[in-house]
């Protein structure tokens, strides 16, 4: 057994995304389904997404963002001990997308651990992987968060609520031990789930209750494609992410006049705003950039904070909060010290 060294706390070394070049607009849509550009943006301040080429997957667009998080983090990749993906839209219905990241990255025999939880899916991993640095099981973790969602949206009338709202990206963190004195590092993660709700946000099919599990018939009636009830996702949304932060404030004695900057999940820049109000943390404080790309899911968290630090928003010593909601329902919340 590891024993938890006193003090110690995970530390984020590196990170870096990669979003798909490919630019899709409202306009590009338009021309797809009965949808406007107008519509779009008051109903979800998303302006263009990213959409991959045919051929290009999740575990590519992972690829490319733990290149650049294993650069920003000044290691060598033979120094990770363990590969963590987050994703709700992997290359295959299995494996996870870890170990062909792993296998890409020439990591063999490390272990690559696959979380699926969604939109909630970056802040889950990021808990287990505190969890493994701070016992001292694990020194260098690549932690991804990967998405391609745009290969299975339903692009007709039917699908416009979803189909303008997702996009595709990613994003990886290095994390390591930090066993210095100077407060930095992740104070603390809470999990929440509601499964009583999984039927509100899902992918019904494929499904092993089929058999077989993919038919024509599934097909034609439209079951492959995700499915949800988008009120009232956003009423829980709007809820519940300002419950995780409290919640992780209280945990740490802090006051919401202590964060200096609220990341919650982008699904729709109206939940943002209403997370904000809510908490009554001014929006200057509130990371916001899914006019550029849309829902990336598990990727969108860790998208904006290395945006975040790129923008020279964030400095040593910052408290950072994250907070996501999604399909299950889960969601949680995560405070960081810069
Ligand atoms: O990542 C976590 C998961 N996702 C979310 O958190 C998203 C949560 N939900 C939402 O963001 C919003 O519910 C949506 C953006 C999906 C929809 O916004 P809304 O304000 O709740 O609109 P609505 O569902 O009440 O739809 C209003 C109208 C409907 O027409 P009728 O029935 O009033 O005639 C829809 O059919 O807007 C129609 N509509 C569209 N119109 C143009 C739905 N999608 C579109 C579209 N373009 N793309």
């Amino acid at each position: 057994m590891w024993a938890i060294a006193m003090g110690r706390r995970t530390i984020i070394t590196g990170i870096g995304h990669f979003v798909p070049p490919r630019v899709v607009t409202n306009f590009d849509l338009e021309k797809l389904m009965n949808t406007s550009d107008e519509w779009i943006r008051q109903r979800s301040g998303i302006v263009e997404r990213r959409h991959v080429e045919p051929g290009v997957g999740t575990s590519d667009l992972a690829y490319e963002a733990s290149l650049r998080a294993i650069q920003s983090a000044g290691i060598e990749k033979s120094e990770i001990d363990l590969i963590i993906a987050a994703t709700l839209s992997p290359d295959h219905y299995f494996p996870g997308i870890g170990v062909q990241v792993q296998a890409k990255l020439g990591l063999v025999p490390i272990g690559a651990l696959d979380i699926r939880n969604q939109c909630s899916g970056f802040i889950y991993a990021l808990s287990v992987a505190d969890q493994y640095v701070r016992t001292g099981a694990y020194k260098k973790i690549l932690l991804v968060a990967a998405e391609v969602q745009s290969t299975n949206l339903d692009y007709s009338d039917n699908g416009r609520d979803m189909a303008v709202l997702f996009g595709d990206g990613a994003a990886a963190l290095i994390l390591e031990p930090h066993d210095a004195e100077d407060g930095r590092g992740i104070l603390s993660t809470h999990l929440f789930a509601d499964g009583r709700h999984a039927a509100d946000l899902w992918l019904e099919r494929p499904s092993c209750l089929d058999k077989p599990c993919v038919t024509e018939e599934l097909a034609r009636a439209k079951k492959f494609f995700p499915y949800m009830d988008g009120k009232n996702v956003f009423k829980n949304a709007s809820e519940k992410m300002p419950d995780a932060v409290r919640i992780a404030l209280q945990h740490n004695g802090l006051k919401v006049e202590d964060v200096v900057l609220l990341i919650p999940h982008q699904a729709n820049d109206r939940i943002s705003q209403m997370v904000a109000h809510n908490l009554k943390i001014p929006l200057e404080r509130v990371v916001r950039n899914i006019h550029k790309y849309g829902n990336t899911t598990a990727a969108s968290i860790p998208i904006a904070l290395d945006e975040s630090i790129q923008e020279g928003r964030v400095k040593a010593g910052d408290i950072i909060v994250l907070t996501a909601f999604g399909s299950g329902y889960t969601w949680a919340s995560a405070v960081l010290r810069w």
